[in-house]
């Protein structure tokens, strides 16, 4: 509705967007991304210092057929940079990485310039976890856009309560030439 009055009154510069739920141009997913919202059935694995509590930074993907994530991920308060390749195994945008406890990644739903939402799941250990994270080209998103992201959590089976923001905290992590080692702050 916000979108329609918007297009409404600025009719010369309105650009649709397209929310794109399945024939991905993964392609269109590469660069910078903010991790906004993680959510899942086991909240320990994306708690502070949670082995799931990544920080996506950005993807690369010349083909619909792999794609190089990069990430950080924040162990006993050190970032440490991982970097992961997916590459597809079905048509369904089902993608399969190397990090330990995942094994299976699934695009959602995209808007190629403004948003993403991924399913991770481990499809072997008998601990099942899946997580849904939202990201972002921006920094953070408005809370209404929030709210709309825990209803599609809800859709997996995602109580609110296991929604943890992380635009306010961790995000960043930087090499820096005068430290030997990743900072986080
Ligand atoms: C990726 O797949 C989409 C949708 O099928 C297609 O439009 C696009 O051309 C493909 N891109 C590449 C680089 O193969």
């Amino acid at each position: 509705m916000k979108l329609l009055l918007l297009c409404l009154g600025l009719t010369l510069v309105c650009v649709h967007a397209e929310v794109v739920t399945k024939n991905f141009d993964v392609p269109k997913l590469s660069g910078e991304w903010y991790t906004i919202l993680l959510a899942s059935n086991l909240k320990e694995v994306i708690k502070e210092d949670g082995a799931m509590r990544a920080f996506v930074d950005s993807v690369e993907a010349s083909d619909n057929s792999s794609a190089v994530l990069k990430i950080h991920i924040k162990i006993n308060g050190k970032c440490v940079p991982v970097t992961l390749l997916a590459h597809k195994i079905s048509e369904d945008a089902v993608y399969s990485i190397n990090y330990p406890g995942v094994n299976r990644i699934r695009i959602i739903e995209a808007v190629y310039d403004d948003y993403m939402i991924i399913h991770f799941y481990n499809a072997h250990s008998d601990d099942t976890f899946y997580i849904v994270g939202l990201y972002a080209r921006t920094p953070d998103k408005s809370p209404e856009f929030k709210e709309e992201f825990k209803r599609i959590g809800q859709k997996f089976g995602i109580p609110k309560d296991n929604v943890i923001d992380l635009t306010k905290t961790g995000r960043f992590c930087y090499l820096s030439s005068s430290l030997p080692k990743f900072s986080c702050y």
